[in-house]
């Protein structure tokens, strides 16, 4: 048997054992999702949103990428955004990146990984240059790494909070709450790293006054 054919034989089991539990479990979800959470995680495959938060389908609305980044150029997380929050309206968004992230790790070097990974691994670049004094008291490679990946998610919360989606929910309906969290590979855990609450103020500069 082919290794994907083995993935289809066992959603089929999957499938099976769910209506056996609860035969109404399809019926029910294929009706509506009402997901409380937005997840901007990283597509590593050892970092699935919902298995390590232990909910359920329908309980988390996820969006993948490498390293987590939102970019304010990326209509693909801009259009998850949109829909997440003012349609499903989510009260909380998780950026979620990993200790050990290999997408971090490559923007540390100076490999060059051609055409389109530079460009993406560009923006954690930009990170490291913002935080470059700190970082560069780091001397032990993989503690360096790790530093990057909290910064980075850091970042990442601020770029959220950039966009005129988030701004404008924050103004009329007080969410979602922003939550930066970091999961570690070698023991399970997620380590909460920075929160901004709904109508937090920002830089000014970022600031829109017409929402
Ligand atoms: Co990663």
């Amino acid at each position: 048997m082919q290794s994907y054919q083995k993935l289809l034989l066992e959603n089929k089991a999957w499938a099976n054992e769910k209506v056996a539990d609860d035969p109404e479990y399809f019926d029910r979800l294929a009706q509506l999702q009402t997901p409380e959470f937005l997840w901007i995680g990283c597509s590593d495959s050892r970092v699935p949103a919902n298995e390590i938060t232990g909910t359920q389908p329908g309980e988390i609305f996820v969006h993948r990428n490498v390293a987590n980044l939102v970019i304010n150029t990326d209509v693909n997380l801009l259009a998850v955004l949109d829909y997440a929050v003012n349609h499903l309206k989510v009260k909380h968004v998780i950026v979620c990146g990993h200790y050990g992230c290999g997408g971090i790790k490559a923007a540390l070097t100076n490999h060059d990984f051609k055409a389109v990974l530079n460009m993406w691994l560009r923006n954690i670049k930009d990170v490291c240059r913002i935080h470059s004094q700190e970082l560069a008291s780091i001397t032990d490679g993989e503690l360096k790494t790790d530093r990057l990946v909290e910064l980075n998610v850091k970042e990442q919360i601020f770029n959220l909070a950039k966009t005129s989606i988030i701004q404008k929910a924050w103004k009329h309906e007080q969410r979602p709450d922003l939550h930066g969290w970091v999961y570690g590979l070698k023991d399970g855990l997620i380590n909460p790293v920075c929160e901004m609450k709904a109508g937090t103020r920002i830089d000014d500069i970022y600031t829109y006054d017409d929402l």
